[in-house]
């Protein structure tokens, strides 16, 4: 049994903040001690790790990612090694990423497919949504299937018509599947139909650039789609999730929401809290980088959505990371912005970019670790596992230097893509260390993983219902 030990820093979870040392044995936290305090002095270990001045957090939880995800006839560019290493390098130590229905086709032979597309290969643990594609009799059936073998939450697609989507009759059957199965429904909640109808508008009028892909997806489209999510949702009985919300007029129909004391709940991702329509009107096909959906917004909707994030009408910030090379595959969309391959790459900035937002006073650092890793750990069922910093906990963990500084570019990140949507952004705040279960990923900002340490890990039920 290897012990080690953590000293001098400042231990942070969603819960408290205290000067802390930690004990870790056999891959598992197995005590936290205030510093000085008689059970701290107790602590021997194999190694030691120092880490004064320092933040100690939990390794983070990033709930929504895309690997090797077909999208727009190619595929995101990191697939499970070399993404799960990128998140890893960003302290982020489990991923739950979308195994995909594909239309006409099982559940069991998709999450089967993202088995095998990750199995032996991810540095850090990762878990699995299912994307259901095609709502029939026998997708609700299987869905009870997989709640039981820790798959337990559905995204359905409320846009792109004719590849993921899902009509509201499908979605009401899924949901009611859900309320039974103890599952828990994500939506990717835009008006697609309605969207169509303005790309074709936009094209034959030649608004071929990447910023109509903007103009077309519009707030109230993605407001309406929220709106008619969380009623289907309660005529089902149903716990709800919207995914990658980036309007302010979604965030006041969850606002709503909650305040009924529905059991409705919101994420939202970085790029919607620090890039706009500015980014995608960007020269030279150059917006393209930012194609994604929801789309970038007008900046006036980040006050919002910064506001939800300390009000908990947000719970999670995710990234959504689906990156997709500006060169061969972003440029599929040049004089067609709907041929675009939507998705950004994110995996590695997440911890960075919440921890930037303590600095300018956005975040407590608690609500930080709660919004990157326990939140998220609650929400899908992988808590206390993963999320914190407790006796019994998995050992994933970082150690932060909250002081560093460090600039964002596509010369020094790890993802595998061809440009950064934060190139030059500036960052105070750098992980150090990272270990996962106990072993060192990242050891004093060198890489000291391996593709195949990462675990499969089952989840279970949603644990935020009352
Ligand atoms: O643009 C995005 N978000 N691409 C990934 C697929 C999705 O809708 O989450
Ligand atoms: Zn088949
Ligand atoms: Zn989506
Ligand atoms: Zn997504």
């Amino acid at each position: 049994m290897t012990t080690t030990l953590i000293k001098g820093g400042l231990v942070i979870t969603a819960a408290e903040e205290m000067p802390a040392d930690v004990l870790i044995e056999d891959g598992r936290i197995a005590a936290v001690a205030a510093r000085n305090s008689a059970a701290a002095a107790s602590f021997t270990a194999d190694r030691t790790l120092d880490a004064t001045g320092r933040y100690v957090v939990p390794g983070g939880v990033d709930a929504h990612t895309h690997m090797d995800f077909p999208f727009g006839g190619t595929f995101s560019s990191d697939d499970f090694e070399t993404g799960t290493r990128a998140a890893a390098w960003g302290g982020t130590t489990t991923i739950v990423d979308f195994a995909v229905q594909t239309k006409g086709h099982a559940l069991r032979e998709g999450l089967d497919q993202w088995h095998a597309k990750a199995e032996g290969r991810c540095a850090v643990d990762y878990a699995f949504h299912m994307i259901l594609s095609d709502v029939n009799d026998g997708t609700l059936k299987e869905m009870d299937a997989l709640v039981e073998e820790g798959v337990t939450s559905f995204k359905m697609f409320m846009a792109y018509p004719g590849v993921f989507y899902s009509d509201d009759g499908q979605i009401l059957r899924a949901m009611q599947r859900t309320a039974a199965n103890g599952g828990l429904t994500m939506m990717h909640a835009e008006n697609g139909i309605a969207i169509d109808v303005l790309v074709e508008q936009a094209l034959a009028a030649g608004r071929t650039d990447p910023r109509h892909h903007g103009e077309v997806r519009k707030a109230l489209l993605e407001a309406e789609a929220t709106h008619r999510a969380i009623q289907l949702a309660r005529v089902a009985g149903s716990p709800l999730y919207v995914v990658h919300v980036s309007a302010s007029e979604a965030v006041e129909q969850l606002a709503t929401a909650r305040g009924m004391d529905l059991p409705v709940f919101g994420e939202t991702c970085p790029q919607y809290l620090y890039l706009s329509t500015d980014n995608l009107a960007e020269p030279d096909f150059g917006g393209a980088k930012y194609v994604c959906s929801t789309p970038l917004r007008p900046r006036e909707h980040q006050a919002a959505l910064w506001r939800a994030l300390r009000t908990d009408d947000l719970q999670v910030v995710s990234t959504d990371h689906c990156p997709f090379c500006f060169t061969g595959q972003k440029e599929l969309g040049r004089g067609d912005f709907s041929k675009i391959p939507n998705g950004m790459p994110g995996v590695e900035h997440r911890m960075d970019l919440l921890h930037q937002a303590v600095v300018d006073g956005q975040l407590t650092r608690r609500r930080w670790i709660d919004l990157a890793c326990a939140t998220p750990a609650r929400m899908f069922g992988l808590y206390p596992k993963k999320g914190t910093l407790a006796p019994g906990a998995d050992a994933d963990l970082v150690i932060y230097d909250p002081e560093a500084q460090q600039t964002l570019s596509a010369e020094t990140h790890h993802m595998n893509v061809d440009y950064s949507a934060y190139e030059g952004k500036r960052i105070t705040g750098r992980v150090e260390t990272v270990l996962s279960r106990g072993e060192p990923v990242v050891e004093r900002g060198s890489y000291a993983g391996r593709a195949g340490h990462g675990q499969y890990v089952p989840r279970g039920l949603c644990q935020l219902l009352g």
